[in-house]
Formats: structure tokens, sequence, C-alpha cells
């Protein structure tokens, strides 16, 4: 295939939700662009059914890619599992992906990601010098796949995942063509996304939104304190009403409420 959205779920299920969520919004952004889900074989069978009929993500079996870093080096232990994620560097059928992790939402329609050039990925939100691998354009191909596995022993990765890997991989993208470098509204973090619509002045900006990654925290995992709960829980209880009602909507609206009011607070009188 030409163009594709690709995902990873990989040890077990736990991500399902996510990538539940994703799915639905990609289909209400309007886009026609197939669907990948790379899967480890311990996802379950019943996931990969739901996540066909809910956004019709056609799953594809990967074996998982061990971690080469050593104990105790890893910033967060769920970065254990995420060499994985390289597996999309070496899908063979499809000229041009835009890999979105399982815990990002798109808002708006992001076709026009396919006419950017590969490699190319948005500021991380600590060090803008290096990206952040939950989105990223690429071409994929079993050469760049392979460069990749050959040198996944050699180079240091400094969050112990993925990410760090890839800035060594592609150390210069920093300074590559600007189209290289996505804006950062193609990946924002759910802190700056409520950081930004609490503040009035900032909220003009809203408009030009077109990704939020969940990257402190999931909230299909535990109650989401900083940022984007609302946003999220819209998505995944469109097809969720078992667990939707009135109260559970108003206790997402005061999460991101309380974010709000304790930015406020530090922000003094
Ligand atoms: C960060 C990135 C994520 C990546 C992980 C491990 O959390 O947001 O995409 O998989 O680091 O490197
Ligand atoms: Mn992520």
């Amino acid at each position: 295939m030409k163009h594709a959205y690709v995902t990873l779920l990989c040890g077990g299920d736990a991500y399902e939700p996510g990538a539940e969520a994703l799915g639905r919004s990609l289909r209400a952004s309007g886009t026609r662009v197939p669907l990948v889900l790379l899967a480890t074989p311990d996802v379950s069978a019943a996931a990969l059914d739901r996540l066909a009929a809910s956004a019709g993500w056609e799953a594809r079996i990967v074996e998982p890619l061990a971690n080469p870093s050593p104990d105790g080096d890893l910033v967060f232990e769920r970065f254990r599992n995420t060499f994985t994620k390289l597996r999309v560097f070496g899908l063979e059928d499809v000229e041009k992906a835009v890999f979105l992790d399982a815990d990002t939402l798109v808002v708006r329609n992001i076709d026009e990601l396919f006419a950017r050039p590969a490699f190319a990925a948005a500021p991380d939100f600590f060090t803008p010098e290096r990206f952040n691998s939950g989105v990223m354009v690429l071409e994929p191909s079993r050469a760049l796949f392979a460069a990749m596995e050959s040198t996944l022993r050699q180079r240091p990765t400094y969050d112990g995942g993925d990410q760090g890997f890839l800035n060594t991989f592609y150390a210069d993208w920093w300074s590559m063509d600007v189209g290289h470098r996505l804006e950062s509204r193609y990946n924002l973090h759910h802190f700056v996304y409520q950081f930004m619509s609490g503040r009035a002045p900032l909220r003009p900006m809203m408009g030009d939104v077109k990704i939020v990654h969940y990257t402190l925290q999931k909230p299909w995992r535990q109650a989401t304190v900083t940022g984007g709960s609302e946003l999220w829980w819209s998505r995944y209880l469109e097809r969720h009403p078992e667990v939707d009602g009135p109260l559970r909507r108003r206790l997402h609206a005061v999460q991101d409420w309380a974010f709000d009011h304790a930015v406020r607070a530090l922000g003094g009188p």
C-alpha cells in the first residue's frame, strides 16, 4: 500500500483502549488511509477483533524486539517493551507510514503528513533538540530496518527506550531541513494541551492542534489529573456506552478543572 497509519500493541492488551480511541479519532478525522496495527503474539485475538470492528485496524503480528539496554537504565519501566516499535521501519509493503503511539489522539485530519519528507518527527517536550518518537513520518524498507537492527547494541539510548535509540540513529534530525521537523501541534503533550486550553490568551492556538499525546498519564489506566481527560474519554466513550454516564463525564471535567486550578494557584495572584 502507498500510505498507512500504523500503531503498535506489545506486551499484551494493556494499551488496547488507547488504540481503540486513536482509531476512532482517525476515523472521525475523515481519513481514508488504511490503519495498520502491529501486535506482538501476546495480544489477545479478542482485542484484535475489537480493534478491527471499532475502527478497521488491520492487524499484523510481529515478533517482539528485545530491549538492548541493561536493566536499570529505563526512565520508566514501561519503556522495556518499546523497541518493538522499530518494526514499523521494516514494513515492506508500505511506501510511507505515519506512526502514531497508541496513547495519541488525533484531533483534526493529519493526512497532510504524508507530504512531509521522511524521516520527520516533532520536538520532545523537555529536550526540543531531540524528537519525540510517538509521532513519526517514515519510509519503511527492509534495508532501513536491517541498518537499525545491526546497530541496536552499539547506539546508546538515553531513556532506555526506542526514542533514545532513534535519536542516536537520526542524530542529525535537529539540523535537517525544516520539513523534517513537525510542528509541536502534531505531537502536543496532554499537559501542554490542557495548559493552553485553560488559559484564555492561549486558547486561539487550540484551533491548530492536530495530535494530543498522553505521555505522562494514560487515561484508561489511571485518573488523568495532568490534563486532557475529557478529550480522550469523549472519544473512547463513543464505543463504550456501558461505562458512559453523566457522573463519569463530570468526573473527567473535574479532573481537568483540578489541573487548571492547580496551575492557576502556582501562577500566584
Ligand atoms: C517516550 C515517547 C514514546 C517512546 C518512549 C520510549 O515516552 O513518548 O513514544 O516509546 O519514550 O522511548
Ligand atoms: Mn506515547
